[in-house]
């Protein structure tokens, strides 16, 4: 029989106060010197923050306490009461939201490396989402809304059972002692907060409760909830935190962290906690504190780095320029000039990371222009002459629907585009990111599709020569300071192409916008770009991601879903539930049908973006789609051809052969 101990809370010290192994209470006031389990993003700071994302894009991390924890007296008996607290901070530098959030967990393992970022937390992935097999018992603050984890806003607080859709949540707040009414938090405000959950072994309630750092714990918790954790738990298990971001530059960070079996956590003295850093800044190491004490010294350690510094900047700033440069002259920018630009490519420019690199925002100095610039890993230095031909003559293009390319420089492994920056992000942020000041109306949705497809024809048919995109989806459209919206990215998937020459054995693109016939024979043309983008009309539309992970409503295959509706004569319920019925029914049905002939798998049935665009403004009428040339299944036909978009699709999204940038 093992006893409890009384807690040895005598504060002293800074941080530790008292920790032992097994199922003893614990407190920690920062974490510094704590022998805290962390894995990939997840790090202590030097100012004793548990830093669990660093602001990285589409990233996760844990932190555990490093022994497993006896949740039963016996290992068949119940799970006994139990108590947490913690006080947690969430950070961003890029606009007003942060992605995506982070979750307390009680877990049988402390190995998540097969758990997806984004959307997931870092706690499950597709396939093992909701299995009972997981153990899993988790409290998520989530500031984004995922639809297909029915969550109810983008700032919310729930209790999740083996998977991501909650048992039951609520918005982030918490409920006034005096006056009882509900006072709302937002998550993502930047400020530290306090959490609890408590859970009673006699009646099975699961209390969650969040408030203000300054304010004690709300009598009445924010959701109570009846559950039986002997149910769920493993003996014995791990309790920890697991925090993932999406494409938004945010950090998640534990101050404090208290734990108790069978009576309240240690209480938090909010005064001895570490500090955020300072709003929308990383934390900094004190320098001078470093360099005083050998003051004596510093004449000739300054030589000597002055010397070393002059050095590593010639390294640094070296860059790779052959003989077939020269007469790129013009579109070149030099290395230096992007790495100032982006002060030194810092994390708090990042804009965001895709398939192929990392995307950082810069202001190039002569003129404060505001620019994009994309770095992408490329290490084969086959075709690249090919290649920069093309950059330079795609620079060339101008069209008010077309993110404009400005240049390109190149390093050992490394070729940097710099684009005309748009302040307005990817529309994929303002479809999936539930934050209700970024929903679309529809009226700008559909002056959006038609900028794009006006854009498209113009690369496809009015250029000088025929432009292939290859790469057609939300994140690839960009909205300008008047939000019209700009295609970006065009061409880049050729780069991890053979050329047109040699037979394509690979298929590059993005999956769920990838036609039939590319994905057979690997040849790209104008028609597959008209099929993503019919897909990309779909999605604008329905509101809804290309694949879905969430199989059960039958909503897998965007298409398939869309068509079955066609089927039945109800297409409208298709549109996005955000308009909340606030749309022209006729453009959106002409939308859909268009999105649906545009990604038929024939390509014989796919209209040109000429006629597209009549379509679009009304000056063709759609032709009648016939029940016989719609009656197919995209994943079965896929499925045929040995590709399954389910399995192949991960939350990175792209795939390249040589393995573009992560
Ligand atoms: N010109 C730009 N101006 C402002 N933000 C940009 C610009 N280009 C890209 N971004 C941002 O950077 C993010 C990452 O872009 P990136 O192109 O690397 O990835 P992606 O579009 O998701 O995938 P892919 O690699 O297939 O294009 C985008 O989602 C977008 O928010
Ligand atoms: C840290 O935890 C590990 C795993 O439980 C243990 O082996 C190690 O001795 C601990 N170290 C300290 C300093 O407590
Ligand atoms: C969030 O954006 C609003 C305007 O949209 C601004 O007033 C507010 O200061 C911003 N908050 C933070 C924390 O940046
Ligand atoms: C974590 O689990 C994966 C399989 O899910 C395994 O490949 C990996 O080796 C494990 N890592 C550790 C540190 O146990
Ligand atoms: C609190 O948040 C909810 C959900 O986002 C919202 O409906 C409500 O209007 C908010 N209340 C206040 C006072 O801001
Ligand atoms: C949960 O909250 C309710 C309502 O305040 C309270 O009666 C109950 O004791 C709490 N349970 C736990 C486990 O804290
Ligand atoms: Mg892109």
């Amino acid at each position: 029989m093992k006893f409890f101990h009384p807690c040895i809370l005598l504060t002293m010290g800074l941080h530790l106060v008292s920790i032992t192994t097994g199922d003893n209470p614990f407190l920690y006031l920062g974490f510094t010197g704590t022998n805290i389990s962390v894995d990939e993003t997840a790090s202590i700071t030097t100012n004793g923050l548990l830093e669990l994302t660093n602001g990285m894009a589409n990233r996760k991390g844990h932190a555990f306490f490093p022994s497993p924890l006896h949740f039963r007296k016996s290992p068949t008996g119940m799970v006994q009461s139990f108590s947490v607290n913690f006080v947690f901070g969430i950070r961003s530098s890029y606009l007003n939201i942060t992605q995506h959030g982070l979750a307390f967990v009680v877990a049988p393992s402390k190995n998540f490396s097969d758990a997806f970022a984004n959307e997931y937390l870092g706690l499950t992935n597709t396939l093992k989402n909701g299995n009972p097999i997981n153990h899993i018992f988790a409290v998520e603050l989530d500031t984004c809304l995922n639809i297909e984890f029915k969550d109810i806003d983008a700032n919310h607080v729930g209790i999740d059972i083996n998977g991501l859709s909650s048992i039951q949540s609520y918005y982030a707040g918490y409920y006034d002692d005096r006056s009882g009414s509900f006072k709302n938090l937002s998550l993502s405000s930047g400020e530290a907060m306090q959490a609890w959950v408590d859970y009673c072994a006699e009646t099975k309630e699961i209390n969650v409760t969040i408030s203000p750092l300054e304010m004690d714990k709300p009598i009445k918790p924010l959701i109570s909830v009846t559950s039986d954790l002997s149910t769920v738990l493993q003996e014995p298990s791990y309790i920890g935190f697991s925090s993932s971001t999406g494409s938004i530059n945010s950090h998640h960070y534990v101050l404090g962290w208290s734990f108790s079996m069978n009576r309240p956590a240690p209480k938090i003295d909010i005064k001895k906690l570490p500090k955020l850093p300072p709003k929308g800044q990383k934390p900094q190491l004190k320098l001078l504190e470093i360099i005083l004490p050998v003051a004596t010294l510093t004449s000739i350690i300054c030589m000597g780095c002055v010397i070393i510094l002059f050095l590593r900047n010639r390294m640094r700033y070296t860059e790779l320029k052959e003989d077939w440069e020269v007469e790129f002259g013009p579109h070149r920018f030099s290395y230096k000039d992007l790495y100032h630009a982006t002060e030194g490519f810092k994390n708090k420019n990042l804009l965001g990371a895709g398939g192929f690199g990392e995307v950082y925002k810069g202001v190039l100095p002569p003129s404060n222009l505001d620019v994009a610039v994309k770095r992408v890993t490329h290490e084969s230095r086959q075709g690249i002459k090919e290649f920069i031909a093309e950059v330079v003559s795609i620079g060339r293009i101008r069209h008010r629907n077309l993110v404009q390319l400005l240049g390109y420089c190149r390093r050992k492994g490394e070729l940097l585009l710099v684009y005309d920056y748009m302040p307005n992000g990817s529309l994929d942020n303002y479809l999936y990111c539930g934050n209700d000041k970024l929903t679309m109306r529809w009226a700008q949705r559909f002056w959006i599709i038609k900028g794009i497809a006006s854009g498209l024809l113009y690369i496809h048919k009015k250029w000088e020569k025929v432009v292939i995109h290859r790469d057609i989806k939300a994140s690839n459209v960009l909205l300008d300071s008047e939000m019209n919206g700009r295609l970006g990215d065009f061409g880049l998937a050729r780069l991890y192409d053979h050329g047109t020459d040699a037979p394509t054995t690979r298929v590059v693109g993005t999956m769920g916008y990838l036609a039939p016939e590319l994905v057979s024979t690997g040849k790209a043309s104008p028609l597959t770009d008209v099929f993503a983008f019919g897909i990309f009309l779909l999605e604008v539309t329905c509101g809804k991601r290309p694949v879905n992970h969430n199989i059960e409503d039958n909503e897998g295959v965007l298409v398939d879903w869309v068509l079955e509706h066609w089927r039945k004569g109800s297409l409208t319920e298709t549109v996005d539930t955000r308009l909340q019925g606030g749309y022209n029914v006729d453009e959106a049905s002409l939308v859909l049908k268009l999105g649906l002939l545009c990604s038929h798998p024939f390509t014989n049935m796919r209209p040109n973006m000429q006629q597209v665009m009549l379509y679009l403004d009304c000056d063709l009428p759609l032709p009648e789609l016939k029940n016989t040339d719609m009656s197919y299944s995209l994943l079965s036909l896929m499925q045929n051809e040995g590709f399954d978009p389910y399995t192949q699709s991960i939350s990175i999204g792209t795939i390249s052969g040589i393995s573009g940038g992560r």
